[in-house]
């Protein structure tokens, strides 16, 4: 089987360490760069949690590179009410060697993209780092695959009435890559909030006996308190898995082509994702998915994480 090619930008962040999971436990997936990104926690947290995390994935060879410390025009945003102090609060990590490409995130996409072919691009934070690359070396976009990305929504925001976080931290960004030409896929919080880590799905985690397993359930036992006291849900939505899950299995999410224009204005709609139907299509959005099928993927792949 011919893997896929791809680039994961991150700031982990408690989803977004399971998106980690999927592209390094996917026999589907091949995984050549991660980079990181201010969102979650500050950009020094998230390198430093996703170093622990390849570590601890045993794949701390592949290339990661700290990205860019904040959006293109606004003062960075963070969001430790959820992610905690550290921005992956709930597990402690041994002490692990830092290892960091010596590039910044965006030369490192830029230069990945051009020495392979058909490179995915996948956000799970603020698309800066990608946005960089785009206004770097534009010439890269015919080498880049698709986009694939957690963000915005066709209904309503988390972080205002309009705007869901990752593209509400960096509008600017997200506007770059979704007029880039570039094909783009998104999944947002029209579907990713449906997706709960109810107390049923952390009790059948449980009872997988591995590393992957263990890492889940603790992660997510603080996801899901910090869910429940800041956003009033019922439990915590596992958003950033889902841009991987719709790469490795078809079956899950259901797509409509969109024109999907973002806000960046500074009125109180600012990071709100447009999104229009029977217009010329830039987005394959997200609007439905089958959760069942969603979760037997995310214990398929911590029973691999040994
Ligand atoms: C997104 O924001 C972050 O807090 C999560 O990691 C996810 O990428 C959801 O709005
Ligand atoms: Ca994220």
């Amino acid at each position: 089987m011919k893997r896929r090619n791809i680039i994961l930008d991150c700031d982990p962040g408690h989803d977004d360490a399971f998106a980690l999971l999927l592209c390094c436990y996917s026999e589907k997936l091949n995984l050549l760069a991660v980079t990181t990104s201010a969102g979650n926690q500050t950009i020094e947290k998230t390198t430093k949690n996703a170093n622990n995390l390849l570590h601890f994935f045993n794949k701390e060879n592949i290339p990661l590179a700290k990205g860019s410390s904040s959006p293109l025009k606004r003062k960075i945003l963070t969001c430790p009410e959820i992610h905690g102090e550290s921005g992956l609060d709930g597990f402690n990590f041994p002490l692990y060697e830092e290892k960091y490409d010596s590039k910044e995130g965006y030369q490192l996409i830029i230069d990945t993209v051009k020495n392979n072919k058909d490179v995915t691009v996948i956000t799970t934070g603020p698309m800066t780092n990608l946005a960089l690359a785009l206004l770097h070396a534009p010439e890269i976009k015919n080498n880049i695959k698709e986009i694939v990305l957690m963000g915005g929504s066709t209904k309503e925001g988390n972080m205002t009435k309009e705007a869901e976080f990752n593209i509400l931290v960096d509008p600017e960004a997200a506007d770059i890559c979704f007029t880039s030409g570039v094909p783009l896929r998104m999944l947002g919080l029209n579907v990713t909030r449906q997706i709960l880590v109810t107390d049923e799905v952390i009790a059948k985690a449980s009872k997988i006996e591995t590393r992957g397993a263990d890492l889940f359930v603790k992660l997510m036992k603080v996801f899901n308190d910090n869910q429940r006291k800041f956003f009033g849900l019922s439990a915590g939505p596992l958003h950033d898995p889902a841009t991987i899950i719709s790469l490795i299995d078809e079956e899950v999410f259901t797509f409509i082509d969109m024109q999907v224009k973002i806000d960046t204005s500074d009125t109180e709609k600012v990071g709100k994702t447009i999104c229009l139907k029977d217009k010329p299509y830039n987005t394959k959005v997200a609007v439905n998915v089958n959760i069942e099928r969603y979760w037997e993927n995310i214990f398929e792949h911590l029973r691999r994480c040994k």
